[in-house]
């Protein structure tokens, strides 16, 4: 049991971009959830409300909403008995306390009346199961059911519904585990726990399997490169650079969600890299540099009929990304094979580079106008990558999101997400004033930023981490890099980030987060860019010692720093920061208009 919980923690939970994504990520990602719970004789009132609060604590977790998560909770003993159906309870605090108020229902085990009520009632539309998203059933139990014949029948009729993803969780010595995994969508959904008080040790596992489930997105992207005469073996060089900043946005853990291939052509096309040999990213990523320039024609067509020969298995999203600066050598066949290209449904975008481009056929090329981006020369080519993510995470999503009621295949969990910001993996420490001059309301808006700035990454060790510190006359320390190690476990860290008030002790933040935050014992990193983002509404109570922390700091870490209003020094702001990053905003509810930005220099810099 425990090899299955590391396999899973090590799987984690990575998701798509939020900023583009149709719906936000998972956790925060809807899905429909109905709890299913044993309240059977054996376990007594005080165990039953055990599993209330496992139920509570794992709800909570979830962003709950009538277009975000909805949950339900059925319980069951001798007869079923629904709680709330999931149209219900749309306010987390509501749902919280209904969840609490359960009451213990004694009886036999006869768990296959529960499953039935969840397949005929609670997962109809009429008790709000309507929308397409993953319905995960959640079963709680200590016990054999009465019946397991009948419950295995009703758990086969449950589970023909392509978008149900059973999870079974068995607490205590009498479960059987053979009855866990029958119920289970797979042996990677069924838990166990040694006792009632044990269940909270599960419940981080839980989520991420949960969370995986509302993921399956598979993604192969091919990447179809001008190798041409007019490129030149360095700006051939600069395209497979740019592959690999787009290759190291995307996720590879184990099973390869998603999967990379590279065509290169000028009088022939030759496949480099295969989607079979899509190892894992660092492979992948040295492979990618090792592809030769050719040198000759542009036949851009034989380019992309070798893109298309090689997503013509690929199930999922289709990607195809075309790079060439010129015109090709054949525009009708061009023309031909980007039409073939689109008719199989493989997403085309195309990039242009410098001014000898036919604009005419790139709009041929890609698959509709959006797709195409035009940069004046090689070196600009990382700046677009960002776009170009987003729209495939976007793409990705639309993708399995109408083809999820038809689609019944044994899925892996594969995510498409953004994994960091170029081709480094970044630490990022936020420093937020939380003194009075800010008051709690606006407080609550700088951390609702802070949530949407980290959203946007996937967060993990080879990716993008996050520590917080919070100051006002003291300093507070939210959490280091090293506290939380998932994504939706950072952003519900961030969430819960609490006004302090009083004074502004901006040099205090600065010292702690160069002697404590930024410490390799506290999970910075070594191979990682080391970012620090301060936010301020005023100015410090010292500024000379603001200063001398700043340059120490300097030293150890780009600093960025924001001021909102008017009240701010804007001579401070540039001592706090480390080459003129500075970015003010007029008010806290223009925060928002500078994510972008931030990202961006965040990006840059490192
Ligand atoms: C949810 O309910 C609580 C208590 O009933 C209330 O204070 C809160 O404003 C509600 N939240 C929303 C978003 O409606
Ligand atoms: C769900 O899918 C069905 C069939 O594909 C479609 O008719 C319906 O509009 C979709 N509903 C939502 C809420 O997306
Ligand atoms: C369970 O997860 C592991 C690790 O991701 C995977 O190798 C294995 O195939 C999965 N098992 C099933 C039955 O899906
Ligand atoms: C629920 O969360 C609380 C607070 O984090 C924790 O103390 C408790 O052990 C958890 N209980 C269960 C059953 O998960
Ligand atoms: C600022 O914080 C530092 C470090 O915690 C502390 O030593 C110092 O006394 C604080 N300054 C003020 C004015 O509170
Ligand atoms: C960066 O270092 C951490 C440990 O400090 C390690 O776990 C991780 O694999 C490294 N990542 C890369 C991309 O080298
Ligand atoms: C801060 O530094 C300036 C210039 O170095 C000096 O004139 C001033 O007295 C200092 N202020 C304090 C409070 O130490």
């Amino acid at each position: 049991m425990n090899g299955l919980l590391y396999i899973l923690i090590a799987v984690g939970s990575l998701f798509c971009n939020v900023a583009v994504a149709i719906d936000k990520s998972c956790p925060f990602n809807p899905v429909d959830i109905v709890f299913v719970l044993d309240g059977s004789g054996s376990e007594g009132a005080a165990n039953f409300n055990k599993q209330l609060m496992f139920v509570e604590n794992i709800t909570e977790q979830f962003e709950i909403g009538e277009d975000h998560t909805r949950v339900s909770l059925v319980t069951f003993g001798t007869g079923s008995h629904n709680e709330f159906y999931l149209n219900q309870y749309y306010n987390k605090t509501q749902l919280l306390s209904q969840i609490a108020k359960a009451h213990y229902p004694n009886g036999e085990t006869n768990t296959h009346y529960a499953i039935n009520f969840v397949r005929t009632n609670t997962l109809t539309a009429m008790h709000g199961a309507e929308r397409n998203v993953t319905k995960l059933v959640i079963v709680l139990t200590d016990g054999r059911s009465l019946e397991p014949s009948a419950l295995q029948y009703s758990v086969k009729e449950l589970k023909k519904n392509p978008l149900v993803t059973t999870i079974a969780v068995g607490i205590g010595g009498s479960v059987d585990p053979q009855e866990l995994l029958m119920i289970a969508k797979d042996a990677n959904h069924t838990f166990q726990v040694s006792s009632f008080d044990a269940l909270n040790t599960i419940q981080g596992e839980v989520t991420d399997t949960a969370c995986n489930a509302c993921n399956n997105i598979f993604s192969d992207v091919c990447f179809v490169l001008d190798s041409s005469g007019s490129e030149g073996a360095i700006n051939f060089h600069k395209q497979l650079e740019f592959v690999n900043i787009v290759v190291n946005e995307f996720s590879f853990e184990d099973g390869a969600q998603t999967r990379v291939c590279l065509v290169t052509f000028a009088n022939n096309a030759h496949t480099e890299l295969h989607l079979r040999n899509s190892i894992n990213k660092e492979t992948i990523m040295s492979n990618v540099l090792k592809v030769p320039w050719s040198n000759g024609e542009t036949m851009t067509n034989k380019g992309l009929d070798n893109a298309r020969n090689e997503l013509h298995r690929s199930i999922g999203s289709k990607v195809v990304i075309v790079l060439t600066d010129g015109r090709s050598t054949e525009p009708d066949l061009t023309q031909r094979s980007s039409e073939h290209l689109h008719r199989t449904g493989i997403e085309t975008f195309v990039v242009g580079i410098g001014n000898n481009v036919d604009r005419n056929e790139l709009r041929v090329i890609a698959s509709d106008r959006d797709h195409v981006f035009n940069v004046g020369t090689f070196d600009q080519l990382p700046q677009i990558h960002q776009d170009i993510v987003d729209k495939i995470c976007a793409t990705a999503k639309r993708i399995t999101t109408s083809t999820s009621t038809t689609t019944t295949t044994t899925t892996l969990p594969p995510t498409t997400t953004k994994a960091a910001c170029g081709l480094k993996p970044a630490d990022i420490v936020f420093v937020l004033d939380s003194s009075d001059s800010e008051g709690a309301d606006n407080f609550k808006t700088e951390v609702d930023f802070v949530y949407d700035f980290a959203a946007q990454f996937s967060i993990g060790a080879n990716n993008v981490q996050f520590s917080v510190v919070t100051f006002s006359s003291d300093i507070r320390n939210d959490f280091f890099f090293n506290k939380h190690h998932h994504r939706h476990t950072v952003l519900q860290a961030i969430r819960n980030i609490q006004y302090m008030g009083q004074g502004t002790n901006t040099s205090g933040a600065l010292n702690f987060v160069r002697t404590q935050s930024l410490l390799p014992l506290h999970g910075a990193r070594t191979n990682s860019s080391k970012f620090v983002i301060v936010i301020t509404d005023g100015r410090s109570d010292n500024q000379n010692q603001t200063k001398l922390e700043a340059n120490l700091l300097h030293k150890q870490a780009q600093v960025i720093s924001v001021g909102i209003g008017p009240a701010v020094d804007r001579a401070e702001l540039a001592n706090i920061a480390s080459n003129h990053h500075v970015v003010t905003v007029n008010s806290f509810a223009l925060l928002k208009t500078i994510k972008r930005q931030l990202t961006d220099l965040a990006c840059e810099s490192g």
